[in-house]
């Protein structure tokens, strides 16, 4: 049975929460992985967004979104009038998962399991009821189901605003008061055949996440 819970700690805020990730031993992926890579951002941050996991220079870094999927993030951030430094970046789950790469080159991230992902969303509930953003941003289908349930799709569902859902190990109705909005992954505007259309599609949807906190 995979489960961050009993690794999460009574109280306390982020710094506490992000020493108690660092040994978490809640699933299998911290064997490979280099090291967990929490949250970052803001403990009071208004924008929250969240990915699916770390990648390759994440797990070597120590920090989430600072590879080439996160410097177009930032980038689509700053072209809706969102500030990164001011948001609070984080993933559903905090460990590298990879394919083994021959030596030098760039791990292949494999997608997380639902028991992973499962296991996980403590850590995630926790930085959420913590940072209490008035907006979270969900990047892409495996986010997106993992806070929405299985049925999200991200194609019929993307910037919109959407009422934010309560996450496990919380009681009904104690949802945070914020609101959730989803887009695609940053990964797939770099992997899409009409980069410039995703891009702007992307910034797009982060522009209505900017327009509830002007
Ligand atoms: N992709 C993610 O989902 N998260 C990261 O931190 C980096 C890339």
């Amino acid at each position: 049975h995979y489960d961050a819970t009993p690794y999460l700690p009574a109280r306390g805020g982020l710094p506490a929460l992000r020493r108690a990730a660092s040994a978490c031993r809640g699933c299998p992926l911290f064997r490979d992985a280099t090291q967990t890579v929490f949250g970052r951002g803001p403990a009071r941050a208004r924008l929250m967004l969240v990915g699916e996991q770390p990648g390759d220079r994440e797990d070597v870094q120590g920090e989430p979104f600072v590879g080439p999927a996160g410097q177009l993030l930032r980038r689509a951030l700053d072209e809706a009038g969102l500030d990164g430094e001011e948001a609070y970046l984080t993933n559903v789950v905090k460990h590298f998962k990879f394919t083994p790469a021959p030596r030098g080159k760039r791990r292949i991230h494999q997608a997380p399991s639902l028991r992973e992902m499962t296991a996980c969303r403590p850590w995630l509930a926790r930085e959420l009821r913590l940072v209490a953003p008035e907006v979270l941003v969900v990047l892409g289908a495996t986010a997106g189901k993992a806070l929405l349930g299985p049925s999200f799709r991200v194609g019929e569902q993307r910037g919109v605003l959407l009422p934010m859902p309560a996450l496990d190990g919380e009681e009904p109705g104690t949802a945070a008061a914020g609101q959730l909005l989803a887009t695609v992954h940053p990964s797939a505007v770099l992997r899409a055949d009409d980069r410039e259309a995703a891009f702007a599609g992307l910034v797009a949807d982060l522009s209505v996440a900017a327009t509830v906190l002007e």
